[in-house]
């Protein structure tokens, strides 16, 4: 017991010296339209232009939760310049407003908008290059990933994700910004929210109408014993994504990253790579080496 205290003791201290930098808190973010917190890790050798990765953390999770989870990114910062946003969810149980028209369309409102504007703040003040924007989260952290993909196609490059569902699945008739709980949508979490591509395909479009520009590439992994967004979530999230970026499925690649995992290329593998993740549940471990090749960062 004593010894094994001093192991965790030492093994924490030595993770936490090993970043030059720290996690701070935003105090000069005006945090509209919602009241999510913003916190940053800033690298010391940040780059003149550094690349933003936005991190979003699950339910019952926080900014410095999800930071103290995904050291890697912190680590990697430190070696590779970019910066690190970790948006706090306002909700009393941590969990992302998904739901609402206001959070699933362009400048809607909502936490999506919030999160936007924590991507500007950073592009204001820390010199963030808007060209290189990317984001990735965990179970609400990857439906919010979704949503701001369908949103906010124009901010966002890429964006990998642990664990979600489709964009739009999580609507709820009546659901609004700012509400102290979320909205759950039951028959979606459980898997039984079934559309086609172009359905899927239609709605994504619907939340920014008219917007003709690129659209983020997205690596998307799930597990298949995943009880809380049940696995059908995950084919149909390719089949929502494989009709808004166009591409088809193509072939499988077996145990990749690592075993038991396969992983579903559509098209040349460029714009959309699904990971089925075999016996996990919920959610898949982060992997933070293929989010940051994913986002081409390192
Ligand atoms: C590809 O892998 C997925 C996930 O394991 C599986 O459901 C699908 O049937 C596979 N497709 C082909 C053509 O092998």
């Amino acid at each position: 017991m004593f010894f094994s205290t001093i192991l965790a003791a030492t093994a924490a201290f030595s993770l936490a010296s090993a970043l030059s930098s720290s996690l701070q808190q935003v105090a000069g973010f005006t945090s509209t339209p919602t009241k999510a917190k913003m916190y940053v890790y800033i690298p010391t050798n940040k780059l003149a232009k550094p690349p933003i990765v936005v991190a979003i953390h699950h339910c019952a999770g926080t900014g410095p939760s999800y930071f103290s989870e995904t050291q890697g990114y912190a680590q990697n910062a430190d070696t590779h310049g970019f910066i690190v946003i970790y948006p706090s969810s306002p909700s009393s149980g941590g969990c992302w407003d998904v739901s609402s028209t206001a959070s699933l369309t362009h400048n809607g409102g909502g936490d999506s908008q919030t999160i936007v504007n924590m991507v500007k703040y950073a592009e204001t003040h820390y010199g963030g290059d808007p060209d290189k924007v990317y984001m990735t989260g965990s179970s609400s952290g990857a439906m919010m990933t979704n949503v701001l993909a369908g949103a906010y196609p124009d901010v966002f490059k890429a964006g990998t994700l642990y664990g979600g569902v489709p964009d739009g699945c999580f609507y709820v008739a009546g659901a609004t910004a700012g509400m102290a709980t979320p909205a759950w949508n039951s028959q979606c979490s459980g898997g039984k929210l079934i559309k086609t591509a172009q359905q899927w395909g239609d709605q994504v479009r619907s939340y920014y109408p008219g917007y003709t520009g690129s659209r983020p590439k997205m690596l998307i992994f799930h597990g298949t014993i995943d009880t809380t967004l049940y696995y059908a979530n995950f084919g149909e999230e390719l089949k929502e994504w494989s009709n808004v970026l166009g591409v088809s499925f193509n072939h499988n690649q077996t145990n990749t990253p690592i075993s038991g995992y396969t992983k579903m290329i559509y098209g040349d593998g460029t714009k959309l790579v699904g990971v089925s993740c075999y016996n996990v549940g919920h959610t898949p471990p982060v992997r933070v080496p293929d989010d940051l090749a994913w986002f081409g960062i390192a």
